[in-house]
């Protein structure tokens, strides 16, 4: 995908409404799933999409894992400062082995892929039978032209689907439109506008999935 001007995350303004965290919800959202699976110290963890490299941190610091980025932008590696743990690679094209990680985190990430169902066959390949993928993201129509997070997210059914004919089960959906909203009005005070994430047709939602891959006595 090639922007026609810089994108939304490339912006200051979305570092001044959101942080280091990029998304709707920062670390709630983040902890309240990680502390969902019971992430383990030791266990190897994959962030799609690590921006500025938050939660790569994150994740090392309070969750004791052995946490990896990956990120296609040179930019938000640079910014991130994390060159030693991101690695430059699209989320549709991992660069690492099958079953390499015991969860993937795909944060207000996915509606970027070119190709969003070799992204998620690509987050199953490289997860543990058993192993866990995170995502949050837009629930919107997906039909609106153009080349924003919104007007590219697909529905959330559609992503769910996906998910379960590529091997997994989905363990918890939840509704975090509120985030948005929020995340929404302080783009706007920081005078960033919200068109890139609350424009298109329709009113986009914002949900949290854990889903596991099967494989294990303990999957259902
Ligand atoms: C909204 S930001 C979210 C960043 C981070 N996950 C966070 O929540 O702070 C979207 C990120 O996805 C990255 N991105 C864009 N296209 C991508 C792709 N095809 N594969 C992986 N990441 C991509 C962008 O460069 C950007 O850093």
């Amino acid at each position: 995908m090639v922007w026609r001007e810089e994108p939304l995350w490339e912006r200051p303004e979305l570092r001044v409404a959101a942080g280091h965290t990029l998304r709707p919800g920062g670390f709630d959202l983040t902890d309240r799933a990680l502390e969902h699976v019971g992430a383990l110290p030791g266990w190897r963890v994959l962030d799609v999409g690590s921006g500025l490299g938050a939660t790569v941190d994150r994740l090392r610091s309070r969750y004791g894992v052995e946490a990896w980025g990956v990120e296609p932008s040179a930019v938000q590696i640079a910014r991130s400062g994390r060159s030693d743990a991101v690695i430059q690679a699209r989320g549709d094209c991992l660069p690492f082995a099958g079953e390499s990680f015991d969860a993937v985190l795909c944060e207000c990430v996915l509606s970027l892929l070119d190709d969003r169902k070799a992204g998620l066959a690509e987050f199953g390949r490289v997860l543990r039978p058993g192993g866990f993928l995170i995502l949050s993201d837009f629930d919107a129509p997906g039909a609106s032209s153009g080349d924003s997070c919104v007007a590219r997210a697909e529905p959330l059914s559609l992503v769910q689907e996906r998910l379960v004919a590529g091997g997994f089960s989905v363990r918890l959906v939840e509704d975090h439109t509120e985030r948005l909203k929020e995340l929404a009005a302080r783009l706007v005070f920081a005078g960033g506008g919200t068109g890139t994430i609350c424009g298109g047709t329709g009113r986009p939602r914002y949900y949290l999935m854990i889903a596991q891959k099967k494989g294990t006595d303990h999957d259902g």
